[in-house]
């Protein structure tokens, strides 16, 4: 994209004004402690030695900073004033991963905006979202801020998010720059464990981690923000392989990069530097921009300047990408804030859209004898049991900053005003938290259960259990839970549990004990009209996992797009280990990938989700047998809702890629739409794939679509059977 010439302009007649000194102040991002401002802030943004700040979040605060850099510095060059606005400010959405599991750009895109709106008009200009790492370890807490497991959903889903934040028009008023984090590799940190190594071939980098980063930029991302992990030796805030190769050369990215926080003195912590000042020099030299919160940067480029190891040129075109995204901002040109200009926070609107997202996030993962929808006319009394049925503050989930519990409308009170006089609604807590490994209260709630007509649980894990620095080793549902649910099925009555959570739980221990089972997520502020409307079926769940469900945390790490092995499981290889004869040959057990305890499939696959109307997929075609490289294949199928209710559905297409110069994934989500159908209404879903859909990287690191065969899938999750295939053949 060219420069406007008017920028250029601005950026450079401000650098030929610039000190050294103020130069580097650009390129600090100080925080404010608890939104506390120390009055050497003050005095240093009068003196051009901060340029951004994150955590002030009050609105005289912000404008009175403000003012200082516009009025008192010597340049008034204005703010960059950064939050962590992750998934709502004070009106909470569901958190990122479920807000994946709706399936819906649209979605995403207004939680954004609203988002957006409610922080603006505090005067936070930059929030540091989305996240898009690839998660595909629920052990690591923070795959709750993840969209998911898979690039292409992740890249759907992220340039929406950017769209919702930015808007069109980065200068208006209530639109706000995003971050693309972390780059990159932070999600495959091993074993789950936050902060840790990530070994990723760069092959598999390319492929995997790196395109919803490139989504994002293409949407628009203003800033992007570099990993505290270590990436193949080289920790990601000195990786010039990602911060200069990838993202300026390949990509051509004119914006800044923020370093996590204290990313940059951390170098020395892994052990790539000696100390702050080597720190300082690599993270420049590998193209980080801004320093967060710590301050070699503040202490040392100077002298490294003079020193002569950082050319100025260097360090005008780090504050160069800074200023750039100031002027596009607009803040040279409306750099306060005047809360009147906003909508109310948490206003009706935007609580009915924070309500329209949990319903959209939550995934129907079982649902027998048709317990669900329960219906008021049939039920006389309710039990609701369980810690997370009536807590404002854990429905919101991780990384709410400034999420308001007191909007907060439970799933206790929401059902309550749901069902009115018409049914006897008991509540009992049962556990003191989801980790209590007392059953002193089972009883009370054994007996409530007894003598009502069904009961909805309420479990999962609280919000402090998922998110950064919240990891889990056994991810299966924590304290007493399972004893609690087992004590309960054996009454008989019909068991709905609703799990609320942070990242995806290996529920097999519990499944069968319960009759019906939706997964929300954390939903956020209106997690209980949400819950509400859908358990009595005012709504159908339309929501589909974006991550897989593992049966036990030793399965981890399992996801659909994995690689197809010299040795596949088969049905016939697949062994239980209660099936093993005694005294049997060492070798009669399978030879094949799989695990004697946990077989090969996952307890719930990528994509799927249940709807209380069915849906059947039909009569696969596609446009051609054979494209040439630069063609488009259309493929369709038919889709009928041959249930009993309105509903939507997401139908997923998936190609594989049979033989490639480097092996390629058993089946990749290349397409989806999210469709609503009448009872008995049949649709033709159609979907269009471009050779260049099928690119990848291949040995030499070079984007390319081979020539060969593929299969491809149209379904309602990644455990699709319905099937074509075509070839793609080289330009003559
Ligand atoms: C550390 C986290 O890794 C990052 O995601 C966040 O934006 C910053 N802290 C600022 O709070």
């Amino acid at each position: 994209m060219e420069l406007k010439t008017t920028t250029k302009a601005q950026v450079d007649a401000l650098l030929d004004r610039m000190t050294l000194e103020e130069k580097v102040g650009q390129l600090s991002l100080v925080n404010c402690a608890g939104g506390h401002v120390p009055d050497w802030h003050r005095e240093a943004i009068s003196e051009g030695r901060i340029g951004a700040l994150l955590n002030a979040v009050d609105v005289d605060t912000t404008n009175e900073l403000q003012r200082i850099a516009v009025e008192e510095s010597r340049l008034g060059i204005p703010l960059m004033i950064g939050r962590d606005v992750i998934h709502g400010f004070k009106t909470v959405f569901p958190i990122p991963l479920g807000q994946a599991a709706s399936w819906n750009a649209e979605v995403v895109r207004t939680c954004a905006r609203i988002a957006a709106l409610e922080a603006a008009s505090a005067g936070v200009n930059w929030t540091f979202a989305p996240m898009i790492d690839i998660g595909r370890d629920p052990r690591w807490g923070r795959i709750a801020e993840t969209l998911g497991e898979d690039p292409y959903l992740m890249g759907i889903l992220a340039a929406a998010m950017v769209r919702g934040f930015q808007g069109d028009d980065l200068t208006k008023p209530g639109n706000i720059a995003a971050c693309a984090k972390h780059f990159a590799g932070y999600g495959a940190s091993e074993g789950g464990r936050d902060y840790n190594t990530a070994n990723i071939p760069e092959n598999e980098l390319r492929n995997v981690h790196l395109p919803p980063f490139k989504d994002a930029l293409d949407a628009g991302v203003a800033t992007f923000m570099s990993s505290f992990s270590d990436l193949n030796g080289i920790p990601a805030s000195a990786n010039e392989l990602l911060l200069k190769q990838i993202l300026r050369t390949e990509w051509g990215y004119e914006g800044f990069v923020v370093s996590d926080w204290a990313s940059i003195p951390e170098l020395s912590v892994h052990g790539l530097t000696a100390n702050d000042k080597e720190a300082a020099y690599e993270a420049a030299n590998a193209g980080l921009d801004m320093e967060m919160a710590s301050s070699t940067y503040a202490t040392h480029l100077s002298a490294l300047v003079q020193e002569g190891r950082i050319a100025l040129e260097q360090i005008d075109a780090m504050v160069a990408n800074v200023l750039r995204a100031k002027v596009s901002l607009g803040l040279f040109e409306h750099p306060f804030t005047d809360p009147a200009a906003f909508p109310a926070i948490a206003n009706p609107e935007y609580l009915e859209a924070a309500k329209y997202a949990a319903s959209q996030s939550a995934v129907l993962l079982k649902n027998d004898h048709g317990t669900l929808p329960l219906s008021k006319d049939r039920l006389q009394s309710l039990a609701v049991i369980g810690p997370l049925a009536d807590d404002p503050k854990e429905q919101l989930g991780t990384w709410i900053f400034d999420g308001d519990p007191h909007y907060s409308q439970t799933p206790l009170q929401a059902i309550r005003a749901f069902v009115g006089d018409a049914m006897e609604v008991r509540f009992a807590r049962g556990m003191e938290t989801t980790r209590s490994r007392s059953s002193d209260a089972f009883p009370e709630a054994l007996a409530m259960a007894r003598h009502s007509d069904a009961v909805v649980l309420f479990l999962g894990e609280e919000a402090i259990l998922s998110g950064e620095a919240h990891c889990r080793a056994d991810i299966s549902l924590p304290g007493n839970q399972e004893t609690l649910i087992e004590a309960i099925a054996t009454l008989g009555k019909p068991v709905v549990l609703v799990v609320m959570a942070g990242r995806p739980l290996p529920l097999e221990a519990i499944v069968d004990h319960v009759d019906a089972l939706l997964f929300t997520w954390h939903p956020g502020t209106m997690a209980g009209p949400a819950i509400a409307e859908l358990l009595f079926g005012t709504h159908v769940p339309s929501g589909k996992l974006p991550v897989t469900f593992p049966r036990m945390s030793g399965q981890i790490p399992i996801y659909y797009a994995h690689k197809n092995t010299g040795r596949p499981p088969t049905p016939e290889t697949v062994i239980s280990i209660d099936d093993i004869q005694k005294g049997a040959p060492q070798l009669s057990v399978g030879n094949t990938s799989f695990h004697l305890d946990a077989g090969d499939t996952p307890l719930f696959p990528f994509g799927y989700g249940l709807s209380y109307s069915a849906f059947q997929y039909a009569n696969i075609q596609t446009s051609a047998s054979e494209i040439t490289l630069g063609e488009t294949l259309t493929i369709s199928a038919e889709l009928t809702n041959v249930g009993d209710y309105e509903a939507e559905e997401v139908a997923q297409l998936y190609v594989r890629d049979l033989v490639g110069n480097v092996t390629r994934p058993v089946k990749e989500l290349k397409g989806f739409q999210k469709v609503r159908l009448k009872p008995g209404e049949k649709t033709t879903l159609t979907f269009h794939l471009h050779t260049d859909d099928l690119a990848f990287y291949n040995r030499r690191m070079e984007r390319v679509t081979e020539p060969g065969h593929f299969h491809v899938w149209i379904g309602g999750s990644s455990e699709v059977d319905l099937r074509s295939e075509f070839s793609v053949v080289d330009v003559e």
